[in-house]
């Protein structure tokens, strides 16, 4: 592998620009660290040797940065990790962070990948920034963006990406065929020659459509014959390619569960298949039934993964790897730790997050995720038979609790071909933070939002204080205005945006709120779904009881009436109407500290942001109207207040 980095970071000694300058081990090169953001002009560069070394210590994706005389020393035990050191070298130099004393970082998280729902028509599914920069008119596109987005993921430590959508329909069928494999070679190279390994979504009932075939199930001789023969010539030609991600038995998808098999048993045959040339198997576990009748009190969708896939423990094969989303439903604002972390200690786990603001904004409203994530990882999931003291999921998904190395943390991706990448400028903060946190889960959120707004739009001391301060509202904000007390789905149908609250009451979908005028919130304890019996104790006892629920998470497992009297001392309806009207008026705290900002920051990220702000106070308003009175005139009783309810 030729590590490289890119155009304007590699300068001759006077600080010109070398371009398609690359870099190979033990070479000298001159590292551009110093940059004038709006020119984007070099100024200088420092000397900086680097060296391949033999160190245990730094494992695979560890480096070391240390200053020797009057230049700098960067070590690591590949090219890979050389790159990431590199990287981190000029962010270093950038942040003005001492480094007289040696740096050591090795990534706490084995895998750390972003997953694209990227169609090959050029759309995405749920992307907020807009098209594709991967695929256009059904065929795969290669420019220079390709080679900055490589870039752009090693140089927050990123080392994976799923380039097409889980949903993987029409051309995307053909990414493993003639038709596109050597473009998907060239593809995968790319990313490979930044430390990313490149992995695709496949169709897992791809074999049915061969007349020799006709089926997709996992124990016919002649359906493991055909994907053992496929992945020979899928690795023939991309011999780079990480592995596949597969959604099966899922919204339509179809799965192991056609042919009465296991989702181990579909695992496993794409894993045994792949082994042979290293390849790995992602396995999410976002199985469940979509259409419920809404008499039907028993099922309930936060129950199925943990019902699907608990039983099967010990079952996979060690190259596969179970990715489960954070919550048990559906990447809502607000949702309990799902309860497969705690459950599987003999599987390979990764965590599914999203960072493309399906249900928080859709990145027009500013929404930074960073908090939520540390509080999922750091949530203590008691999970069972651990072979350390760690057993949070933080533990569970880096290897720490079971001693295991295939694992992870992921992210829906909110990447586009926008020219700021993600929408709304302030939304790179997440993309930038996912990636720091797998790196080094340590750094505080505020840690993490106040490297990006430096390295990103300023050093100046009031940008990052409103910035920081920004970022940090806006999560809790959105949770304020938006749906209740981890009730969810209080969204439009369909696209997820806005309020409706009821949407989705009278769909197929299993996403109740029940509210009636006398009470609201599903019955998931021992008296409802059994749902809460799916922790480990003491979680299953806290969630089993409202007087225990936490506040943020009471309508999710418990079905209370309005005048219920909550930790916080509030009613559940003083609290619904107390929330909407703080957040709405959080966004104006917000946007007031932002438009303090203007000459500070870039021109056109003020602006542009300013645009986002302009449309978040209104909507946020809308929001906090609608879902009030919603529940006012349900309940009709007053916000205790006096403020207006429509
Ligand atoms: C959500 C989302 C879908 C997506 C699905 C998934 O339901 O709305 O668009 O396909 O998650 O995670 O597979």
């Amino acid at each position: 592998m030729f590590a490289k980095l890119w155009l304007d970071d590699v300068v001759d000694n006077n600080g010109t620009v070398v371009t398609n300058n690359g870099f190979d081990t033990g070479n000298v090169v001159y590292i551009n660290t110093v940059k004038e953001l709006t020119t984007r002009k070099a100024v200088s560069g420092l000397k900086v040797v680097l060296t391949k070394a033999s160190d245990a210590g730094l494992s695979d994706e560890g480096y070391e940065i240390k200053k020797s005389g009057d230049s700098y020393e960067i070590l690591a035990n590949n090219e890979r990790a050389l790159i990431y050191g590199a990287f981190r070298f000029i962010s270093l130099i950038r942040l003005n962070k001492d480094i007289t004393a040696a740096v050591r970082e090795v990534p706490v998280s084995p895998l750390r990948m972003l997953n694209h729902w990227d169609n090959m028509d050029n759309s995405i599914e749920r992307g907020y920034s807009g098209e594709s920069f991967l695929f256009k008119d059904n065929d795969i596109v290669i420019d220079d963006r390709t080679v900055y987005y490589a870039r752009l993921l090693a140089s927050v430590g990123y080392n994976g990406v799923v380039i097409n959508n889980v949903n993987v329909k029409d051309a995307a069928c053909d990414l493993i065929n003639e038709r596109f494999i050597e473009k998907v070679s060239k593809l995968s190279a790319i990313f490979d020659s930044y430390g990313v390994k490149m992995y695709m979504c496949l169709n897992y009932a791809a074999p049915i459509d061969d007349p020799e075939v006709g089926s997709a199930d996992p124990l016919d001789e002649k359906v493991i014959k055909w994907w053992e023969k496929k992945m020979d010539y899928i690795y023939e030609h991309v011999p780079t390619l990480g592995g596949f991600l597969v959604k099966a038995d899922s919204e339509g998808r179809p799965g192991p569960f056609t042919y009465g098999r296991t989702q181990a048993e579909g695992a496993n045959m794409l894993g045994r298949a792949i082994k042979p040339h290293g390849g790995i198997i992602l396995w999410r576990c976002f199985v469940y039934n979509c259409r419920q009748d809404w008499r039907d009190t028993s099922t309930d969708r936060a129950r199925a993964a943990y019902d699907y896939f608990n039983t099967l423990d010990g079952e996979f094969e060690d190259n596969v790897i179970i990715q489960v989303k954070n919550g048990p439903v559906d990447f809502q604002v607000r949702e309990p730790v799902s309860p497969l972390f705690g459950a599987m200690p003999r599987t390979n786990e990764m965590i599914e997050f999203q960072i493309a603001q399906e249900y928080t904004g859709q990145q027009r409203h500013v929404c930074y995720l960073i908090p939520w994530f540390k509080e999922v990882l750091s949530f203590d999931i008691y999970a069972r038979d651990a072979k350390s003291d760690d057993t949070t999921v933080l533990g569970v998904v880096t290897g720490k609790t079971y001693k295991n190395k295939l694992c992870g943390i992921c992210a829906v991706t909110n990447t586009g071909n926008d020219y700021n990448w993600t929408g709304h400028d302030l939304a790179a903060a997440n993309l930038y933070g996912l990636g720091r946190l797998a790196f080094d889960p340590s750094l505080s959120s505020e840690d993490i939002a106040g490297e990006w707004i430096k390295l990103t739009l300023s050093d100046d001391p009031k940008v990052v204080s409103n910035v920081t301060k920004i970022l940090m509202m806006s999560w809790p904000a959105y949770e304020k205005y938006s749906a209740p007390l981890g009730i969810g789905w209080m969204v439009h149908p369909a696209d997820h945006y806005g309020p409706d609250p009821d949407g989705y009451e009278y769909s197929v979908w299993g996403t109740y709120h029940k509210a009636t005028c006398k009470t609201v919130g599903l019955e998931r304890n021992s008296t409802g779904t059994g749902y809460a019996g799916q922790y480990n104790k003491p979680l299953c006892d806290i969630y089993e009881d409202p007087a225990t629920t936490p506040d943020e998470l009471e309508l999710f497992f418990h079905k209370l009436p309005y005048d219920y009297v909550l930790k916080s001392g509030k009613t559940v309806i003083q609290h619904i109407y107390d929330a909407h009207f703080e957040g709405a008026e959080d966004v104006v705290v917000m946007n007031g500290l932002w438009q303090e900002l203007k000459g500070l920051v870039p021109d056109d990220a003020f602006e542009r942001v300013t645009k986002r702000f302009e449309h978040q106070l209104s909507h946020s308003e809308y929001w906090r109207d609608v879902i009030n009175s919603y529940f006012y005139r349900k309940t009709l009783i007053p916000d205790e207040k006096g403020r207006a309810l429509y």
